[in-house]
């Protein structure tokens, strides 16, 4: 278990206080004590007697100094005071404050609540569509997605990790009809993935003047489906191959799935899906098409008079068809109390209306029915890579491997300029490290809603919000406590000057940090609060030595215990420190 947050213990005894004053019965609902925002106003704050004066004919600032004056004493607190028109200020103790930081570095989370103890996440991420090399368009899935994934692991959550790739359906026939008419053998043994996508490019090329095209692609289709032992061998051939290619990218940048179970799992499933609709009268029949429709009330706004096919009048299914199914699926096998899915923002609309349609089907099938998990769909907005990279400019699409090849070269040349003192061998190493962290951290810094432009200066420079930076941060606390030489006492950590009281009480703030980013699906908050650690941190050197200080002792349990918190949470976001860089 870990030991209460903070905010956590002072609301605690903002509640007794406000029951032995008489002014609740302390089950009401409170506004919680968050950090304050200056210095004057105490490390915390309390708003809550606006709301307690409000609700018992008081002004707040009358409410404000009731609930003071009945806090109970506790350790954690120096002084309060009440401020302005009712704010409930605290002041937290030196000693104390050292105590539990000492306490937090040594758990095993961080003090982060475990919010998800007990309940079970589903998490649909990466999902690319295969015999396609993997290309900038599901970069941000797979690493945003990575970094929920491990957000709610670190707060408890039961996790599965299900890469939902689109390994069915006519792009399968296509390539089918290609690879029968014209693959190149050499090329397939060289560069089996690349053969593929140049099929499944040609094939479309071929087919702006060959409409019997589209048709066989079709039939093969059929026959795939229909489970031709020939189609199904291919089938499973490109299946292999893609594999590989994506396997690679995700060692690389650190992705884990626990089950890739993708598009064709669910075909036998489909039949039954649209049944259920159509016995609910959830779905309807329209010119032979079976569809959903929302009416002009819907909500979200933007499901307002929206049509969803579910099964076309030629039998098709569709992709809702397929997510659908999926959901129902996920629900039986792991009863998840949270779903997200991760993609880019042009599918919100498919999104919102499956949902709606499957919520639809839960209220029509009536009571029995009752677990309701949380549907999330974190979608996210475009990224741009900037300055090109000329060699993999193909049909305006960046391939992944090759940006993150680049990342590495382009990381080669930082270090080489800032640490010419390692060998060569070091050098590919942490420019090797750098690199898919510099990839990961920029996608990770930015609010996923927001369009990127990926620019190589600015996520590999040494100054700012960035891998370089961060990482540069825990190495340099490294090389002093090996210069040091002697192991850091964290039982020596004291307070020897306001800089270091400042950043202990920023050190405090990490649980909070991590659960906004959780509950807002926005990792770039913990990359915004780990920032102002590290810089928080230089302010501190500028002031103080640690080497060779009379304080040296206290000094380097302080950059110890700084240093555990950037690593925590560096390695929620995917992050790899170095010792050396
Ligand atoms: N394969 C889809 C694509 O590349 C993404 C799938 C996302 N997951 C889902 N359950 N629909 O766009």
């Amino acid at each position: 278990m870990a030991n209460p947050t903070v905010p956590e213990i002072l609301t605690g005894l903002v509640r007794r206080a406000i029951a032995a004053a008489g002014l609740g019965n302390g089950d009401d609902p409170i506004d919680p004590v968050v950090a304050s925002n200056k210095p004057q106003f105490g490390d915390y704050q309390s708003n809550h007697a606006f709301r307690v004066g409000k609700a018992n004919g008081l002004n707040p600032r009358a409410a404000g100094q009731k609930i003071h004056d009945h806090l109970p004493e506790h350790p954690a607190i120096a002084k309060t005071a009440v401020a302005g028109p009712g704010f409930i200020n605290f002041f937290i103790d030196d000693d104390w404050l050292c105590g539990h930081i000492i306490e937090m570095v040594g758990d095993e989370h961080l003090n982060l609540p475990q919010s998800g103890a007990g309940k079970t996440l589903v998490i649909d991420y990466s999902s690319p569509n295969i015999a396609k090399r993997m290309h900038i368009g599901h970069m941000r899935s797979t690493i945003i997605g990575n970094t929920m994934l491990r957000l709610h692991q670190a707060a408890g959550w039961n996790t599965v990790a299900d890469n939902h790739i689109g390994d069915w359906g006519t792009p399968i026939g296509k390539i089918i009809v290609a690879w029968k008419g014209w693959r190149d053998e050499d090329n397939l043994a060289a560069d089996p993935i690349g053969e593929l996508e140049r099929l499944y490019v040609s094939f479309g090329q071929k087919a702006e003047n060959d409409d019997t095209l589209i048709e066989q692609a079709r039939e093969e289709t059929a026959r795939l489906q229909a489970g031709d032992p020939e189609n199904r061998a291919l089938w499973q051939r490109f299946l292999e191959i893609s594999g590989i290619e994506r396997d690679d990218i995700y060692n690389r940048i650190g992705a884990t799935f626990d089950v890739t179970l993708g598009e064709s799992f669910y075909n036998d499933m489909l039949a039954g899906v649209v049944e259920d609709l159509l016995k609910h009268d959830v779905a309807t029949i329209s010119d032979g098409a079976v569809i959903v429709q929302f009416p002009e009330d819907a909500q979200p706004k933007m499901l307002r008079e929206t049509t969803v096919v579910i099964r076309k009048a030629d039998g098709a299914a569709l992709y809702a068809t397929t997510d659908l199914a999926t959901l129902e699926y996920r629900m039986k096998e792991y009863a998840p109390d949270r779903i997200l899915y991760l993609t880019g923002r042009e599918q919100q609309l498919h999104f919102q209306q499956f949902f709606a349609a499957w919520n639809q089907l839960r209220a029509a099938r009536g009571v029995e029915d009752t677990a309701s998990p949380e549907l999330i769909h974190l979608w996210f907005g475009m990224l741009k890579v900037d300055g090109a990279i000329p060699s993999t400019r193909r049909g305006g699409t960046i391939r992944l491997a090759e940006l993150l090849d680049k990342a590495v070269e382009e990381a080669r040349k930082v270090v080489e300029d800032a640490s010419p003192e390692l060998s060569g061998e070091e050098k590919d190493h942490v420019a090797s490290v750098v690199g898919v962290n510099t990839i990961r951290y920029f996608d990770l810094s930015q609010n996923p809603q927001s369009t990127v432009n990926f620019e190589w200066a600015r996520a590999l420079s040494l100054q700012g919000n960035t891998a370089p930076y961060m990482m540069y941060a825990v190495a340099r606390i490294r090389s002093i406590q090996r210069k040091a030489g002697v192991e850091a006492a964290l039982s020596n950590l004291a307070i020897t000057n306001p800089k270091e009281r400042a950043l202990l009480i920023q050190l405090l703030k990490l649980p909070d940090a991590i659960t906004a980013a959780l509950e807002t699906q926005r990792p770039n908050l913990l990359c915004e609060y780990l920032y102002e650690v590290a810089g928080m941190l230089n302010s501190f050197y500028a002031v103080s030595r640690v080497l060779g200080s009379d304080e040296q002792a206290s000094r380097l349990a302080f950059i110890e215990a700084v240093a555990r918190v950037l690593e925590y949470g560096l390695d929620l976001l995917g992050i790899r420190t170095l010792e050396r860089m």
